[in-house]
Parts: structure tokens; C-alpha cells; sequence
């Protein structure tokens, strides 16, 4: 399977929203596998197919230390949130790029699986944030979207300056 090229911001793909699946199919279990590897490859801990400009409901996940726990979201929904947690967050999108963000801390989320099966479950701590930030990521958004105005822009001016010299 091939490792799929990660969108950098300021990339305007990386604004679009994504489509529902209407169907888990192959092709749908295929971009899965390629985006695991894609994201274990990084590496990082969460990638959504918008980052790789393919622009489905579909998210990859795994928190842990030793690859041991995948998470796919198919069109994933948040069904309840409740109280506030602060955490850093990166993004594979936005390299060496580390600032702190604010969410839900507790999350109720329902998706389909990898099978085309409904499932529904509970999540807090880093995986609730992880699953909120990829979410983002579907609806076009980033986590640098979160931060003030200021942080912001000397984030964009960094990454349009790398392009600028590296092209
Ligand atoms: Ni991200």
C-alpha cells in the first residue's frame, strides 16, 4: 500500500469539507490501510483523508505506544460532550507546530466501522481530543483555527516563507 502525501497548511484543500460515505466499500478499506501506514510512517497519532486531499468522511487513530490501537471513524458524529480540557496539540499537517487548545474533555461519538457497522462509545483524555481534532480536519478546519488571531497568522507566515525557499 502506498504512502500517501500529507497536505501542508496553508494548503486551501486542506478548507475543504468533506463528503459522507454512502458506502463502506473496498476502495473505502483500501484508503483506510493506506492512511494507517501513512500516519504509523509520520508518525503521528491521528489522521483524517483530508490531509491526504481526499476529502471523505474517514479518520485514523492510534494513541498508543506500540501500534496496538487502531481506530477507524467513518463518518464519525459527536452524540454528547461535556466539560473543558486544555492540551497541546500538533498536527501532521502543520509540522513542529505545538500549541495548546481548548475542547470538550468527555465525548460521545458515533461512526461506522471498517465492516459498514454502527458503533457508538465514550471517549476522554487524549483519545476524546485526538477524535475531536481529526473531526476538525473534516470540516475544513485546524487546530490553528483555535488560537488567536496572532499566533495564527506568525504560523502562516513561517510555513509560506519554508514553501517560499524550498521551491
Ligand atoms: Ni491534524
Amino acid at each position: 500500500m502506498p504512502i500517501l502525501e500529507i497536505l501542508h497548511f496553508p494548503d486551501p484543500r486542506l478548507r475543504t469539507k468533506a463528503q459522507t460515505i454512502a458506502h463502506v466499500s473496498d476502495e473505502v478499506r483500501a484508503l483506510a490501510a493506506s492512511m494507517f501506514e501513512t500516519m504509523y510512517a509520520a508518525p503521528g497519532i491521528g489522521l483524517a483523508a483530508t490531509q491526504v486531499n481526499v476529502h471523505k468522511r474517514l479518520i485514523v487513530l492510534d494513541i498508543s505506544d506500540d501500534k496496538q490501537d487502531p481506530y477507524c471513524l467513518i463518518n464519525p458524529e459527536l452524540r454528547e460532550v461535556s466539560g473543558v480540557a486544555n492540551s497541546e496539540e500538533g498536527c501532521l499537517s502543520v509540522p513542529d507546530i505545538f500549541e495548546e487548545v481548548t475542547r470538550s474533555e468527555r465525548i460521545r461519538v458515533r461512526a461506522l466501522d471498517l465492516a459498514g457497522n454502527k458503533q457508538e462509545f465514550e471517549a476522554s483524555g487524549r483519545l476524546a481530543i485526538c477524535i475531536q481534532h481529526e473531526m476538525d480536519h473534516l470540516e475544513g478546519k485546524l487546530f490553528v483555527d483555535r488560537l488567536s488571531s496572532l499566533k495564527r497568522t506568525r504560523i502562516r507566515k513561517k510555513f509560506e516563507k519554508q514553501q517560499r525557499t524550498s521551491s
